[in-house]
Order: structure tokens, then C-alpha cells, then sequence
């Protein structure tokens, strides 16, 4: 595996490999685990060249203490990567990506409205500066992203609908990845105490306790019941839980107003803000849940 610091060596190296087949791109912010590892799998069976850049990127993060709390495990990860069977592991400093500031706003409409969207100010027009530029850099074939971050997937299709030019280019997004306990794989999840994360099982146990629920209750009792249900654990406050179109992520009212329905949630275990999601249904493909 090549460690690749700087844009013109990482645009060279594919020059050479985009000529004789596909690049598959996994975008990470390192601190990698199994879940990452999952991407970088299926990557690598689909691809000729594998592509992993690990960047925390800044101009995602909206609060600076999270920014410089981030866990960087530059050489486990490089170690992980070379495992997998990844070709490139593109490393870059901060200067590197921005060498001057950037100033695009994009126009990331109302999948960027709602749930991370507000919470968050800022960190999807981030999300799309960076990954349009590893996207411009890699021109890849397929690019893959784990669903944990269901909205952000959401915002990375409206960027490339956006910015145009990246044809062919396939979005791959790939199943959370979770711990045996039932807990969402996250780089976050390593700053949890020990008895956070015995506890920080309950997001995940409670979303899957609802999809039985939702069988015989409203969607807004059935909303309701998940917050309250988390929110009585200790070291557990709910964020927001919306139920949402898998689409548009407009939160529904009803369970018949949608044909994919998905709830998206966001806790804290204590300091820790974790986020995970569960599908009720998907009537939009042959594979619905
Ligand atoms: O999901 C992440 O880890 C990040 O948001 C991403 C897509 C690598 C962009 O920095």
C-alpha cells in the first residue's frame, strides 16, 4: 500500500490507474474500525484500485472542542488499511486540502434542512467541500459511504447533482457495521466510559424495539416512546428522533404518507453525541426491509 501526502502525487498515481480499470473511493476521517473496514471490503471487491483518504477534516466541525477531542490513530490506521487490501491511503495536512480558505456555500437544499442540517450549522457544506474535492482529486468510479450517517448520504447525492461532472460516478452506500451488543461502530465511541458504553446499547435495542411498535401505534406515539424509552437511561439525553422520508428526509406525520421510513436518531451517552437509524419499511425496491 502507498501513503499519498499531497494532491498532485495522488492525481498522478491515478492517472495511471484509472487507465487501465476502476477506483473505488473510501472517504474517512481514520480512527478506523471494523465498520470503515467493511467499506474498504466491499471497495476492494468491486474495484482495480482502492483508494482510502483518513482526514479529519475541520470545516465540518461546528464545535471546536469535538474537533480536537477526534481520535487520530494515524499508524493503527495505516496498519488496518494495508490488512484490507487498500491500494492508496491518501493522508493529507489541513494545508494541503485547503491552501486557501474555502468559500463555497452550496445550495444543499431540503435534505440539508432538517435533523443534522440545523443542529449543526455548517458541517453539510463542509462535508460537501471536502468530499467534492477528494471527489476531484480521485475521480473515482464508486465511491462508498457507511449508512450510520444516513442524512449525509442524502447530501453528498444533492452535491454531486450539483456540481455536475462527476459522471458515472456511483455512490455505494454500505449497512451500519455494529457491535455484538447491538451499539452502532463509530470513531466516537472510543470516548465513551466503560459505563457509557454498557448503556450506550440502548439507542440501538430501543430503535429495534419500535419497528415491532410501529405495528400497532402511530408514528408520533411510536416517536415518542423512543425518546422517552432512551432518555430514561442514565447518562442518555435524545437530541432529536425524526422519522423521515429515506429520500427526501422530510420528517412524515403518518406511516402512510411515505414509502420509505426511516427513523433517524441523535443522543448523548454523556458527553458523547452518537447517532444511529433503523428502516420501519422500504417499499422502493425489490429488496425492501
Ligand atoms: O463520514 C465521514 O467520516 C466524513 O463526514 C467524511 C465523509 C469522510 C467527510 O469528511
Amino acid at each position: 500500500m502507498k501513503i499519498i501526502r499531497t494532491v498532485s502525487e495522488l492525481k498522478s498515481a491515478l492517472a495511471e490507474a484509472r487507465s487501465h480499470g476502476t477506483v473505488g473511493l473510501v472517504p474517512t476521517m481514520g480512527a478506523l474500525h471494523d465498520g470503515h473496514l467493511s467499506l474498504v471490503a466491499k471497495a476492494r471487491a468491486a474495484n482495480d484500485t482502492v483508494v482510502v483518504s483518513v482526514f479529519v477534516n475541520p470545516t465540518q466541525f461546528n464545535n471546536p472542542a469535538d474537533l480536537a477531542t477526534y481520535p487520530r490513530t494515524e499508524e493503527a490506521d495505516c496498519r488496518l488499511l494495508e490488512g484490507a487490501g487498500a491500494d492508496i491511503a491518501f493522508i493529507p495536512t489541513v494545508d494541503e486540502m485547503y491552501p486557501q480558505e474555502d468559500t463555497r456555500v452550496f445550495d444543499l437544499g431540503p435534505v440539508a434542512d432538517v435533523m443534522e442540517g440545523p443542529m449543526r450549522p455548517g458541517h453539510f457544506n463542509g462535508v460537501a467541500q471536502v468530499v467534492s474535492k477528494l471527489f476531484d482529486f480521485t475521480r473515482p468510479t464508486r465511491a462508498y459511504f457507511g449508512e450510520k450517517d444516513f442524512q449525509q448520504i442524502a447530501v453528498i447525492r444533492r452535491m454531486v447533482e450539483l456540481q455536475g461532472g462527476y459522471d458515472g460516478l456511483e455512490i455505494v452506500s454500505c449497512p451500519i457495521k455494529r457491535h455484538s451488543d447491538g451499539l452502532a461502530m463509530s470513531s466516537r465511541n472510543v470516548r465513551l466510559s466503560s459505563e457509557q458504553r454498557e448503556v450506550a446499547p440502548c439507542i440501538s435495542l430501543t430503535l429495534k424495539a419500535s419497528v415491532n411498535m410501529a405495528r400497532e401505534r402511530s408514528l408520533e406515539e411510536t416517536r415518542r416512546w423512543v425518546t422517552d424509552t432512551i432518555d430514561r437511561f442514565p447518562f442518555m439525553k435524545v437530541e432529536y428522533y425524526e422519522i423521515v422520508d429515506g429520500l427526501t428526509m422530510q420528517p412524515v406525520k403518518n406511516w402512510e404518507d411515505t414509502e420509505y421510513c426511516v427513523g433517524c436518531i441523535t443522543a448523548y451517552c454523556g458527553e458523547v453525541r452518537l447517532i444511529d437509524n433503523i428502516t420501519y419499511f422500504n417499499h422502493t425496491t425489490s429488496d425492501a426491509k
